[in-house]
């Protein structure tokens, strides 16, 4: 794992504007995508590394060029901060909370979905008692953040938000509603695929990883910067979780699989800064 900063959720855009980012089209921000990985391939052709992260600064993604590290990564004494950071046990996490569909007084609408994975290191071992936090959008693309005005419903029975600590096999579940694509102002009539935010935390605060879980065969791939934001195919697949019929339970919800490897090769894309 790595030390990511702390990554605040996405802040979807309103109703597109005439605002300078919201002037290019989704063939600018295309075609864009396309000269990154085109420039990608050939590296990786020439030998040069595959790369498992997202581009720190990667044009197609406007905001990126703003806020991307700039300056080499402090290094810090993991156990000066293991002095003030949070720590998580069995008691402060109630198994409840991994359920996102019963956190009000009526049943939330849409898709009820269940997501279950493991969370692994590199070497396939389980990673235990980890925290894992959830958050979303709700089934019509809205998450309740007085940022998000786009004109989608509101679901007073969705907030979006869970936790689960890992079992002893490295296991979580989730019990949510299936989120729906939502607008933001990279450019002009964008729109995110729909997504999973997921937080992990590790058996030290400093080795927080954030990153995102999508549906498969979501149509909006190809024109998303964030997710193309990875160059390399194999790392953006590893982010798309699986159907899984065995997961699917009779007459209640549709289920999906989704393993997080934490070091090594086969690592889960992480963010690294704010991230929609
Ligand atoms: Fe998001």
């Amino acid at each position: 794992m790595t030390t990511q900063q702390h990554a605040r959720d996405a802040i979807p855009a309103q109703p597109v504007t005439n605002s300078d980012a919201a002037a290019d089209t989704q063939d600018d921000i295309t075609a864009a995508i396309e000269t990154v990985h085109a420039q990608y391939r050939a590296g990786v052709a020439a030998g040069h590394a595959e790369e498992n992260s997202p581009r720190l600064d990667f044009p197609p993604y406007r905001s990126s060029l703003l806020r991307h590290p700039t300056k080499d990564l402090h290094h810090t004494d993991p156990e000066t901060i293991e002095l003030w950071s949070p720590a998580f046990g069995h008691r402060d996490v109630d198994p409840l909370e991994s359920d996102l569909t019963i956190q009000h007084s009526g049943a939330p609408i849409g898709e009820r979905i269940v997501v279950r994975g493991r969370v692994l290191d590199g070497l396939g071992h389980p990673v235990r008692d980890q925290l894992v936090e959830v958050w979303q959008a709700n089934s019509a693309g809205r998450y309740i953040h007085k940022k998000d005005q786009h004109p989608a419903p509101i679901d007073p029975n969705f907030t979006g938000v869970g936790r689960c600590l890992t079992g002893a096999d490295g296991s979580y579940e989730f019990t949510t509603i299936k989120p729906a694509p939502y607008p933001w102002k990279n450019h002009h009539n964008a729109w995110r695929p729909a997504h999973i935010h997921f937080s992990l935390f590790g058996t030290d605060f400093t080795q927080r990883m954030i990153t995102q879980m999508y549906f498969p065969g979501d149509p909006l791939f190809a024109l998303d910067p964030i997710y193309q934001s990875i160059t390399d195919p194999k790392a953006r697949a590893r982010l798309v979780a699986t159907y899984d019929h065995s997961v699917t339970s009779h007459e209640w919800a549709t289920g999906y699989s989704w393993d997080i490897v934490l070091t090594g090769s086969n690592r889960t894309w992480t963010e690294t800064e704010e991230d929609h």
